[in-house]
């Protein structure tokens, strides 16, 4: 995949989202928003979807929102996505998206929708019946994918149900009405899980990340409380030793080495001088982001401006997509 993308990148089209829950941590730095810059950089026309509606897929109240769409924005500005090359829109501003989810909601039965496994993990978190969207927000993914006629979708493994879903409905689309739709493919990133200060995966929700809008110093308190083991000797063991190890991902990555490498250096000093050398790290490497970050959270106008920008350009491919799902269902009544 990533070969074909390199040999022809205005080929393809980047499609992937976030939910606007929380500020953006190192590991969404480290795995997906690094993996969207790349891309971009090499020449991909990236779409960023704000999933606002997914939020209430797993809680009641939307929360903030305004607030968390702003920072998520300035995160991913902050981050070096460049509104002129990429679209980034929230979708509940793009009424033509929502409407797809009508003939998709069709082509799927309520037996495959209550075998999605991520969907079940997300209701046992949740601790609260099965609501209508929880139950079908695959389905309303895949129309955020196909509606912006998204080709590659870089995803976790946790969101690879979904993909295949976005595929089944394409495929069972295009079968009943004619060809519409190009079936989009994943694309799995290969960087490591960073665990958060808990031990557990670093989540906005656990309250156990290190959030890029971190000052420096709530960077090292974090860090300092971050769990490790009773083993003085520092070593690269992502098996036996995770929380060491991820430390050492993390310190490595952001401090342009290698983990084996640091580990060595490190040796004796413990996880004392780990905690000191992934704090140095972070708040070097971040330190550009942040002030970046500061400067686009005070002038929210600026941050308006490339959303209304985003929403027009979301809004015509959304557009398009659906006269052409129309057309094909032959629900086009009037001259145009
Ligand atoms: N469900 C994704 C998540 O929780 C967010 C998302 C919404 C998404 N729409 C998308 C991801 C479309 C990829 C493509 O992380």
């Amino acid at each position: 995949m990533e070969r074909r993308i390199a040999a022809d990148p205005g080929r393809f089209r980047v499609l992937t989202g976030d939910r606007p829950t929380g500020d953006l941590h190192l590991g969404h730095l480290l795995g997906s928003l690094a993996n969207r810059v790349r891309l971009q950089d090499a020449g991909v026309p990236i779409t960023v979807v704000i999933a606002d509606y997914q939020v209430i897929t797993d809680r009641d109240h939307v929360g903030p929102v305004r607030e968390r769409v702003l920072g998520l924005l300035a995160d991913y500005l902050a981050a070096g996505m460049d509104p002129e090359r990429s679209v980034i829109f929230p979708h509940s501003a793009v009424p033509a998206l929502h409407q797809l989810m009508l003939p998709l909601l069709s082509l799927v039965t309520d037996s495959e929708l209550r075998r999605n496994p991520t969907v079940k993990a997300e209701l046992a978190d949740s601790g609260r019946p099965l609501s209508g969207l929880l139950l079908t927000y695959p389905v309303h993914q895949a129309a955020d994918i196909l509606s912006m006629a998204g080709t590659v979708v870089p995803v976790g493994r946790d969101q690879l149900p979904h993909l295949e879903l976005t595929r089944v409905l394409a495929r069972r689309f295009n079968e009943r009405y004619g060809p519409v739709f190009a079936e989009p493919e994943p694309l799995l990133s290969a960087v490591p899980v960073l665990l958060g200060t808990d031990g557990r995966k670093m989540a906005k929700s656990r309250g156990n990340s290190i959030a890029l809008s971190a000052t420096a110093d709530e960077t090292a308190a974090a860090l300092r409380r971050a769990r490790t083991d009773s083993l003085r000797t520092i070593d690269y063991d992502p098996v036996g030793r995770p929380e060491v190890s991820s430390l050492l991902d993390l310190a490595a990555a952001l401090g342009g080495t290698d983990p084996v490498a640091l580990a060595a250096e490190i040796g004796d000093g413990g996880a004392a001088e780990l905690k000191r050398r992934a704090t140095e790290a972070v708040n070097t490497a971040l330190a550009p982001l942040r002030a970046r970050r500061r400067e686009l959270v005070a002038d929210p106008g600026y941050l308006q401006g490339v959303l209304v920008d985003g929403i027009a350009r979301a809004s015509a491919t959304a557009g398009e997509t659906l006269a052409a799902v129309r057309r094909a269902m032959g629900t086009e009544y009037l001259p145009h």
